[in-house]
């Protein structure tokens, strides 16, 4: 026997091992782990639009091989992919005839070899096809920023992203797909990124533990999301009318402990103008009416928010005095607000969204342009001295998936950790029914929490409706709105109890949200019906807590 035939009947004998050992719990399919064991030993390739980009090798590891892409960088667009040489039937269909996606598990090894920021696609097609047409290409994305060796377990039900519009509605039936392909692609950017993977498995467990949204179980009437919530505050964006309002705020008080201002503590709602000895013109009307309402009721504030570009009164963006002045006028202001609220307001998001989409630019803003690239800074150092005791945050959305933007993002907060002006990371949750998913939820998360930072999951809604291709809010929609809550909820509690902070909704009422003005599609991105009616979306918070 030669020693090729030596290793296959090791490894035959090992895959074999594997089962019989998880028997009772889950069996392991060993696709392979590139150096010679498993159903597919090595044969795996190279391919995409720019794939000579690439550097495709197998290396040693502690292990024996992995395999490895690099994506130099040098073209804007492009993709490679390793996928495996040949189709392959990874579980005979009769096996997998009684069981669900759920019970089915992609596992893998996983680095980004000192390339931090790399986005991992995870593909799985199930045709004839490599790509797009006539095949649904499933695919799971997550920014990986540790690189480290490690071990990810995803189950195919979460997989359902697929990237064919029109085949965007299906879900993988693994009984009927019986072939499958995996591919992981490094979508490019002018940075290096790259993706060693080893020991690929699927593994079918026969008990799962279900971690979703389980519709056929009622939760108690009597639950509240306050005090279902025990170690984090939920809160509630409000606004002036609506907290006079008995329908509104009996569910404010009822069901949140922490508000935030949707729109009345911005610039343009508390700052009039400026006269000609520079004094300030501050209009604190609707602020203090929200904060009177918190007081009342014994609830949270967190103030949104200091320094934004979409709330900058006129009069700033025209302002004709020195930089020198204008960065007066800024430190007043945010001296005054800070001051005025001392004691009342716990947090601040001190800047809003300071980096450009895309980007790990700053986005253009009179503020950058007035103030130089240390404007954050300079407006967090401003809010800092007016309140020693008040935690300051930095709140931006797309953080979980835009990696190029949360490189920006973290660059700006680990500048100002250097400085100890930073309490926390507000990550806006305006999110998609589908979208991202529970992975890149929880690798982005992990990026707040080994800072040591608090997270608020700041702005939390959920459309359902994102390309605008339904008309009426189905039952299916209703049930994938309520999944995805429960996945939010589900990564923010595990966060360490030290770093939770808040999660907190960006409305009250599908009716009330900013999404349908400003997308022009109907949505119903949040947990109450248009007529105060607790929707599935609420429920899911609720058992995302109890599970
Ligand atoms: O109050 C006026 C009203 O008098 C007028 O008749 C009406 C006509 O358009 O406009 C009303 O003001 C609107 C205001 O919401 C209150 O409804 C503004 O036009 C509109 O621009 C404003 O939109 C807000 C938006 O921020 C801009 O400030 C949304 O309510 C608010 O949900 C949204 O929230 C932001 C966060 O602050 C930061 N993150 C993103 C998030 C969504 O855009």
């Amino acid at each position: 026997m030669n020693i090729t035939m030596a290793k296959v009947m090791l490894s035959t004998i090992l895959v074999f091992l594997m089962q019989l050992t998880f028997a009772q719990q889950e069996t392991t399919y060993l696709i392979t782990d590139f150096d010679g064991g498993g159903i597919l030993p090595n044969e795996w390739q190279s391919y995409g639009d720019l794939g000579s980009h690439g550097v495709v090798s197998a290396k040693p590891n502690s292990d024996g091989k992995f395999y490895e892409q690099i994506w130099n960088g040098k073209k804007d667009e492009g993709y490679i992919v390793s996928q495996s040489d040949i189709t392959f039937r990874i579980i005979p269909k009769k096996k997998l005839k009684e069981k669900t996606i759920t019970n089915v598990f992609l596992r893998m090894d996983i680095n980004c070899g000192g390339a931090p920021g790399t986005k991992i696609n995870i593909v799985l097609v199930d045709g004839p096809n490599d790509c797009c047409t006539n095949d649904v290409n499933w695919q799971y994305s997550f920014v990986k920023n540790t690189c480290e060796w490690e071990t990810i377990e995803i189950n195919l039900a979460e997989f359902g992203y697929a990237y064919d519009p029109n085949n965007h509605e299906k879900s993988i039936d693994i009984t009927k797909v019986g072939r499958v392909k995996i591919g992981v692609d490094i979508f490019s950017g002018t940075e290096r990124q790259i993706v060693q993977f080893d020991n690929v498995a699927l593994v079918v467990k026969d008990k799962v533990e279900v971690t979703g949204y389980d519709d056929s179980t009622s939760i108690p009437e009597n639950s509240r999301l306050k005090s279902t919530a025990k170690d984090f505050l939920v809160g509630i964006a409000v606004n002036p009318s609506r907290v006079q309002d008995t329908d509104y705020s009996a569910l404010y008080t009822k069901e949140f402990n922490s508000v935030t201002a949707e729109n009345a503590m911005k610039m343009r709602s508390i700052f009039k103008g400026i006269d000609e000895e520079g004094n300030l013109s501050l209009d604190w009307t609707n602020s203090d009416l929200i904060v009177d309402f918190a007081q009342a009721n014994d609830m949270n504030i967190h103030g949104h928010t200091l320094v934004w570009h979409e709330s900058t009164p006129d009069f700033l963006k025209t302002f004709e005095g020195t930089n020198q002045e204008f960065e007066s006028i800024i430190e007043k202001y945010i001296t005054a607000v800070v001051t005025r609220y001392k004691g009342k307001i716990d947090s601040w998001d001190v800047v809003n969204e300071a980096i450009a989409d895309g980007t790990s630019d700053f986005r253009e803003s009179v503020f950058l342009e007035r103030m130089g690239t240390d404007y954050v800074k300079k407006c967090f150092q401003f809010a800092r001295n007016a309140d020693k005791e008040v935690k300051l945050f930095y709140n931006d959305y797309n953080l979980v998936f835009d990696s190029k933007k949360q490189k920006g993002a973290f660059a700006i907060v680990d500048d100002l950790i250097n400085s100890s002006l930073i309490d926390g990371i507000g990550y806006q949750m305006h999110i998609d029914y589908n979208f991202p998913n529970k992975l890149a939820l929880k690798t982005a998360t992990d990026l707040i929490v080994d800072r040591k930072l608090l997270v608020h999951f700041s702005e939390l809604d959920v459309k359902t409706n994102p390309k605008g291709s339904i008309k009426e809010f189905s039952e299916k929609r209703d049930m994938e709105q309520a999944q995805k809550v429960y996945e939010v909820v589900e990564v923010y509690n595990a966060i360490p109890n030290e770093y939770k902070y808040a999660l907190t909704i960006w409305g009250l009422k599908d009716d009330d949200s900013w999404v349908t003005p400003r997308y022009g599609f109907p949505d119903w991105p949040l947990l109450f019906d248009s007529s105060f009616g607790k929707k599935k979306a609420y429920s899911a918070f609720i058992q995302a807590l109890q599970n």
